[in-house]
């Protein structure tokens, strides 16, 4: 019998998880309210480990916290205690390590998809002709081909939050952070960013983290989903979705994960909803 590999389609292989890239332990934040003077604990006593090339999707109900653990992640939100370390290393501030692409993405109006994508890159002195090839390799990754002259104001919602994420990859962070990159999204273009995205994803091989509150998203796309308590946040469900890509939102086997987030995570914003009553807390 000769000794042939398997053949692996080359979108179905789930890797296993690499070094750890991204350590949190014992992780509180409190805030105080500048109005009252009260102290909101946003996070606390949260542990969790992101290894090298995983895609983590962090999913919990509104306002427990999620953005404010990305922000922490990017560098930009201090932690109050506990210690966060990406390599190794503390994080102690942005870095070009890690992409962020925020919740309300930015672009600059006066300037072309590809000078918007080109930005980070200037900003860090790397010379034109460089951060040129580099927008251009995102730009076709990105699907925004035909589009480098064009400015902001002519682009569909979905064409701008994809300047924004290839503006986030562009200049080759090793994680990427996502903060509910498809809100603004209708569902058609939704449909095709998520794929798009898995995509990028397997060909980039980057760390991505995506924080989302919606289960569907979280479980087509992530290798493992983190479901967040209400705030405080801690951390109340972790686990492996070991689907083949791509995936398939009518596989049974997604349903079933999917129905397991939602109860998860259901039982919590009704404890919330319990606790804060009169509020709509899937509401932005
Ligand atoms: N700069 C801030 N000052 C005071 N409170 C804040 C600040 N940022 C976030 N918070 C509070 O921390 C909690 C978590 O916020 P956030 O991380 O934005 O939630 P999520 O992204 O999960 O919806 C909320 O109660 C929010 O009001
Ligand atoms: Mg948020």
């Amino acid at each position: 019998m000769s000794a042939e590999p398997a053949f692996k389609p080359r979108l179905a292989a789930i890797p296993d998880p690499g070094e750890p890239k991204i350590v949190a332990e014992g992780i509180n934040k409190t805030f105080i309210n500048r109005e009252n003077g009260e102290e909101v604990v946003a996070i606390e006593n949260l542990d969790l480990t992101i290894r090298d090339q995983e895609f983590v999707a962090i999913i919990g109900p509104s306002g427990c916290g999620k953005s404010t653990f990305l922000y922490m992640l990017a560098g930009f939100e201090d932690i109050s205690a506990g210690t966060l370390s990406m390599d190794g290393h503390p994080v102690t501030g942005p870095g070009p390590d890690r992409g962020i692409v925020f919740q309300e993405f930015i672009l600059f109006p006066w300037r072309t998809v590809l000078r918007n994508i080109t930005l980070g890159l200037e900003m860090q002195k790397v010379p034109r002709a460089e951060a040129e090839a580099a927008a251009r390799k995102w730009i076709g990754l990105t699907g925004l081909t035909g589009f480098e002259d064009a400015y902001p104001a002519t682009l569909s919602g979905g064409m701008k939050q994809r300047v924004a994420i290839a503006r986030a990859l562009a200049y080759n962070p090793e994680v990427v952070l996502l903060d509910e990159p498809f809100g603004a999204l209708d569902v058609q273009t939704k449909f095709y960013m998520i794929r798009d995205l898995q995509t990028l994803w397997q060909e980039a091989h980057k760390t991505i983290v995506m924080v989302t509150h919606s289960v569907s998203e979280a479980v087509i796309m992530a290798d493992r989903v983190v479901v967040f308590s209400a705030r405080p946040a801690r951390i109340i469900y972790d686990e492996r979705i070991d689907i083949a890509r791509p995936r398939d939102a009518l596989d049974p086997k997604v349903i079933d994960r999917q129905r397991e987030v939602t109860e998860v995570l259901s039982a919590e914003v009704d404890k919330q909803m319990r606790r804060e009553a009169g509020r709509n807390p899937l509401g932005n």
